[in-house]
Parts: C-alpha cells; structure tokens; sequence
C-alpha cells in the first residue's frame, strides 16, 4: 500500500516521543526562527521533557523559535488550567535559553470571535506556522476540532465533545477556542504523535477510512508534509 504521508511506528511510547521530538529538533535545525505550534495532552508531556533535556545541553537551542499555541479552554473553575499555563509550566520556563516569543489566545477577551481572527492575523504577519505539533483524541479530534469539523473550519469558539470533557474532568458544557483544520492544514509541516491503545480506532479511523469530518484527523492526511508517529498499541488496528 502507497501511502500519501510518512508513518512511522516505534516499538514503544518512549521510542515514539523520541522519534517526535526529533522533528521538533530538526525544524529548529533546518530554520532557527520557526514558528512552531504546540499542543497540550498526556501525550507531548514525553516529548517536552525530551526537548528540555536536549536544550539544557545546548541552551539557547530554541532562543530564536516563536512558538504558538494550538487550542484553549474556556474555563468555568478556577480547577480547569489553562493549556498556555500549562505549556509555560511544563516547558516553556523551563527552558534555560528561553524563546523568542510565545503566541497565545487570551480567553479573558470579551469577544473571542474577534479575539479568533487577531490570532489567525497574528500567525499569518509572522509567516505562518512552520511546523504544527499534533495530538489525537480518542475520537479523532485534532485541536478541539471535534467530530463535526469541517475542512475549511477556521480559528473559533467550540463546544467539546462529551467524551473530551469526561476524559478531561471538566464541567459539562466546556468550550474551548482552536485554530481550525484549514488554518492546520496550512501550516508548512505537520507532525502528529499517537501513543497507547486507547487511540488506535481513532488513527485507523484517520488513516484507513475515507477522510470524513467524523474523524477530523483523517482530513489532514492529504497534507504533503505530514508525518505521523505511533507506538505500537496505537498503531495496531492497522495491520489488519
Ligand atoms: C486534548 C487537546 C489536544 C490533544 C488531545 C489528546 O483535548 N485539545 O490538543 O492533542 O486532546 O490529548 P491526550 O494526549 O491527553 O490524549
């Protein structure tokens, strides 16, 4: 079978992190100043460990990346973190170098239509994203593009799917604000990471089927420079 994008299946989760944070680091290589978006979940908490590892070796490593946000919560406790904390806390500060500069969506905005496009204006003044790191969610979701997404879907407001909040333990109801699958779909290089059996249906259904926007994720495998990296549990509805 010829497939229309790379894939590579590792061993195991850590081999697979390893494999994804080499992409990380060969962008960097290839283009100090890339705009590089980043995604929160269980999944890239290897992957950023593996990259502040790197960088306290060689500090300064990212000192002329920007990097950029995928998605936020629109929180309703005090108890839901916000995912650009989280990827300041879990990365970002960690880095003894630093960054150049980090894009954020601000959720505390009145109206986050108009606070959608002046992140989609801001990324598009800087050149657009280099490279998009990517999760999966069980369902397909890539982003907070749930189920339902169109192609031509665009930076904005979104309900979460019922199976996100309950994997997540947030409120029911939780909103969320993500670039869209066009605005995804144009950054220069996509790279997503799936690990665990948990999300094999959801890459079967990406790779296998017909893209559908029932699985978001199948509507970017179209894209000539996506790279996506598995470990064996989530790659293992594909042999069959
Ligand atoms: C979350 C995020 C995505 C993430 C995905 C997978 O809800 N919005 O950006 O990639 O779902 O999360 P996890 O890695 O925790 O399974």
């Amino acid at each position: 079978m010829v497939l229309p994008f790379k894939l590579s299946i590792a061993q195991d989760s850590c081999e697979a992190e390893k494999d994804f944070a080499k992409e990380i680091l060969d962008q960097v290589a290839r283009k100090k100043n890339s705009l590089i978006g980043l995604a929160t979940g269980q999944t890239m908490i290897g992957v950023y460990e593996i990259l502040i590892k790197k960088e306290h070796k060689s500090p300064g490593l990212f000192k002329e990346v920007v990097f950029a946000q995928l998605d936020e919560i629109i929180p309703n406790s005090d108890r839901e973190n916000l995912f650009s904390l989280q990827l300041k806390e879990g990365f970002l500060n960690r880095l003894k170098g630093g960054y150049a500069s980090f894009l954020s969506i601000d959720v505390s905005k009145p109206d986050l239509t108009l606070e959608a496009s002046r992140y989609l204006s801001l990324i598009a003044s800087l050149g657009g994203i280099d490279l998009q790191i990517l999760g999966i969610g069980v369902n397909g979701h890539v982003g907070y593009n749930e189920p339902g997404s169109k192609k031509d879907s665009r930076c904005r407001v979104v309900k979460l799917a019922p199976t996100t909040i309950e994997r997540a333990g947030y409120t029911s109801g939780m909103q969320g604000i993500t670039l869209g699958i066009s605005d995804i779909l144009k950054s220069k290089r996509i790279a997503l990471l799936a690990t665990g059996i948990d999300k094999a249906a959801a890459i079967s259904g990406a790779i296998k089927s017909t893209p559908s926007i029932d699985n978001p994720a199948s509507l970017l495998v179209t894209h000539n420079m996506i790279k996506i990296i598995l470990d064996s549990s989530a790659g293992s509805f594909l042999t069959n």
